[in-house]
């Protein structure tokens, strides 16, 4: 039994937009629909990381928000896991390269934790809703990234170089998933 729900952590996300929001909520609650994927001990993590995993959006620093959610979330007290699982959603270290972000951050968010399974989960939650909520497939909702972005942007960019992985890790609840960094 999972002790917490997106609705109780929406209050985190009054700081973003309202399209974000409703993206937010329903990636918390697509992996919380999952949470069994992973273990006991971590299904709390997943669906707090899963709802706030594009908190940074709200607080942003050096504008990359995975970072920037990560170390907010860290300033305020939640766990190493959640941090780790924000920091390193949905392929965020090609976008980091493609910043010029020094990998090195990444290992501030290490944990000895297995968490490839709930890693998965959020990157799958992530990859298959829409940017107002809506359930999309992981061609459609790169593809809209990629259209809403234009072909010059860095985002754009990253989205090109990232979508094999994309492709073959987020199709599907429980697929293998390969995190780096
Ligand atoms: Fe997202």
């Amino acid at each position: 039994m999972v002790s917490v729900t997106p609705d109780e952590l929406r209050g985190w996300l009054d700081v973003l937009e309202p399209d974000r929001r409703a993206h937010s909520l329903e990636v918390g609650r697509k992996v919380q629909s999952v949470q069994t994927l992973v273990g006991q001990g971590l299904r709390e993590d997943l669906v707090t990381a899963g709802t706030l995993h594009d908190i940074g959006y709200g607080y942003p620093d050096t504008g990359f928000h995975p970072l920037d959610g990560a170390r907010l979330l860290a300033r305020e007290g939640f766990s190493p896991v959640v941090c780790s699982l924000v920091l390193r959603h949905s392929a965020s270290m090609i976008e980091a390269e493609e910043r010029g972000i020094d990998l090195a951050v990444y290992g501030d968010f290490a944990v000895n934790d297995d968490l490839a399974a709930a890693h998965q989960l959020v990157w799958w939650a992530d990859m298959t809703t829409g940017p107002t909520g809506e359930t999309v497939t992981v061609e459609d909702r790169l593809d809209e990234i990629a259209t809403r972005y234009g072909p010059e942007d860095l985002v754009t960019r990253f989205i090109r170089r990232a979508r094999p992985i994309l492709m073959a890790s987020c199709q599907a609840p429980g697929g293998s998933i390969q995190v780096s960094a």
